[in-house]
């Protein structure tokens, strides 16, 4: 029998990342032969790594922060995603030896939103927290979904001004600082920034979520991370953090690298219950 192909996920540190579960879950389901494993690597080398592993035989690599835009570099093809984000979290190895770069995250969060969490973004107001790269991948598929408004609001505003000027032929699309938001109330209210990493959550005016809505943090961790605790205490009807969007966006590269999408409930809720999660 050949080998089995081999995928992994790069990045620095990768110590806790699930995406090495999550694919061993996917390939056991669907019956895929592949191995898929975790490197620590540092931006410095990500290119010389990245290329030795094609070239030792690797088939697709997951990259992760802070390589998403070194990934978008080194890519010969990108989808329109891909291209737009300006980020690449998949490589896949194409028949003729090029490399492919996608960005699956977008999809991954709008999945998890609009099928996992049965929230439909058509004509919703929508408040994205932070104007990085995180933000950036997420932008183009959420205007794809036809929301009333989204607002990008940062700690720096010029970054999130610019940011909605660069995405604004997608969609009714404003930048703001968080100030400047007092005034308006959101259905939906999205982290993005990278304030859950030091334990701080945004200085974010009162009410600035509408009653019964939805919270969602693209961070994840073993415990509720402190934006889905001041969702909860802001009358968030549902407040999650990114674990279902990490799921998501294995399973499309997984589609990309493999040419079939695993169904990704079953593995969402082993993940939950490994973890004893009784929030989502
Ligand atoms: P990523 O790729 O994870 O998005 P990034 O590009 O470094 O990382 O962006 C981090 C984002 O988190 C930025 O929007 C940053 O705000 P600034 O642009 O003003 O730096 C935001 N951020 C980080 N720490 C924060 C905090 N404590 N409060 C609010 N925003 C924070």
């Amino acid at each position: 029998m050949p080998p089995a192909d081999r995928y992994a996920v790069f990045g620095h540190p990768i110590a806790h990342s699930k995406s090495p579960l999550i694919h061993a879950l996917f390939a056991e389901q669907t019956g895929e032969r592949l191995t898929y494993a975790a490197q620590d690597v540092p931006p410095e080398v990500f290119e010389t790594e990245a290329r030795n592993f094609f070239a030792g035989g690797g088939k697709g690599l997951n990259c992760t922060v802070p390589l998403k835009e070194l990934a978008w570099k080194i890519a010969d093809r990108r989808s329109q995603r891909a291209e737009r984000s300006r980020a690449v979290n998949t490589l896949a190895l194409r028949p003729d030896g090029t490399i492919y770069g996608d960005n699956t995250d977008g999809v991954g969060l709008v999945r998890d939103l609009t099928i996992n969490l049965q929230l439909p973004l058509k004509d919703l107001r929508i408040l994205l927290l932070g104007a990085g790269g995180a933000s950036r991948g997420v932008i183009g598929p959420l205007l794809e979904h036809g929301p009333a408004r989204l607002v990008i609001a940062n700690r720096t505003p010029e970054k999130a001004i610019r940011l909605a000027e660069e995405f604004g032929d997608l969609g009714p699309i404003k930048g703001s600082g968080f100030s400047d938001l007092s005034r308006e109330s959101f259905d939906l209210v999205l982290n993005a920034t990278a304030a859950s990493l030091s334990g701080e959550v945004p200085e974010l005016p009162e009410n600035i979520l509408r009653p019964g809505g939805c919270c969602y943090d693209l961070a994840y961790g073993s415990e509720p991370t402190p934006f889905v605790l001041w969702g909860l205490d802001a009358g968030a009807a549902v407040s999650v953090d990114g674990l279902g969007m990490l799921v998501e966006q294995a399973a499309e590269a997984f589609l990309i690298w493999r040419g079939i999408r695993p169904a990704t409930r079953p593995v969402i809720d082993i993940l939950k219950n490994r973890e004893h999660r009784f929030w989502r």
